[in-house]
């Protein structure tokens, strides 16, 4: 792939202050891309905005809860005028809330559907309104949406994380699908990837422990490497670049698909 795969793109990364979704903002600048960052971390996603500046990317910040109908629809007007144009989103923002199944918590398992299936769903709710040619945008684009291996597995004390991201999973075949067949001119994929110890990832890794799954987070870390046939953790960079590809002309006969990001841990 060409280093500037994504020259003159424009695009809106969810979830992007912090963890996998700065590292995908950094990859999509870098291959060229105009970045707009969306987070409710107001600081964060200025500073991470401010970095990729300093780096010589184009890039800024909005505000946007992807829970909010509302702010998706003024995120989006943002960008289409700050960058010039929207035709790539990248559906990243997430929340794990762990838990066995005999300790269920409905407002953990209710926060993680807003976050995680209802956010998604509105992020590509507003994408494709903007993309297709009627659109405010009008150019097309493409969709890549952050799943998780924990789509594709059974791990312990994620039932719930698992199942919003299941729907993730199923909710990108269908969108993809959508566009296609109405000639909405947006491919729709989604990725699943492994473990990476971002906030997230270590705040599991310490959930795994307190629910009596591993001894210590170094056990805990040692079981998921031992279940993954690469031999290491997901690093930020490898979810990024998967991103980028999926984003570029050179995926341009790939909808629909969910590629696993994981080191062979989900086959
Ligand atoms: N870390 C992992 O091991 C792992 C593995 C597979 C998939 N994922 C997925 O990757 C994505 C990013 O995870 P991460 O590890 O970087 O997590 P993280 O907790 O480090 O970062 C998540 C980001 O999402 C933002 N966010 C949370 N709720 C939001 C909302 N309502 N609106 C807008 N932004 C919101 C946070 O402010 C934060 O910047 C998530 O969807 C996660 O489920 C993570």
């Amino acid at each position: 792939m060409s280093e500037q795969s994504l020259s003159g793109r424009k695009a809106l990364v969810t979830g992007g202050a912090q963890g996998i979704g700065a590292s995908i903002a950094a990859a999509l600048a870098a291959a060229g891309a105009a970045v707009m960052i969306g987070d409710i971390q107001e600081d964060a996603g200025r500073q991470t905005a401010a970095t990729l500046r300093e780096h010589g990317g184009k890039a800024d910040f909005v505000r946007l809860d992807v829970t909010d109908d509302a702010q998706w629809a003024a995120a989006v007007a943002h960008t289409i005028t700050a960058l010039g144009g929207f035709d790539l989103l990248i559906n990243n923002a997430g929340i794990e809330v762990t838990s066995l199944i005999v300790d269920l918590d409905a407002d953990g398992l209710r926060r993680m559907c807003d976050v995680n299936i209802i956010g998604t769903g509105l992020g590509m709710k507003h994408a494709f309104r903007a993309m297709r040619p009627d659109g405010s945008a009008g150019q097309g684009g493409t969709v890549v949406n952050i799943a998780s291996v924990a789509a594709t597995i059974a791990f312990p004390a994620i039932a719930g994380y698992s199942g919003t991201k299941s729907a993730v999973d199923r909710m990108t075949r269908v969108a993809a699908m959508e566009a296609g067949k109405l000639g909405y001119g947006v491919r729709v994929n989604c990725l699943y990837p492994g473990l990476i110890p971002t906030e997230m990832g270590l705040q599991l890794a310490n959930d795994i422990v307190a629910n009596g799954l591993a001894a210590d987070v170094p056990a805990a870390v040692d079981a998921v490497v031992a279940q993954t046939p690469l031999g290491r953790l997901a690093e930020v960079s490898d979810v990024a670049d998967a991103v980028v590809f999926l984003s570029s002309p050179q995926a341009r006969f790939i909808t629909g698909a969910g590629l696993a990001v994981d080191g062979g841990m989900g086959m």
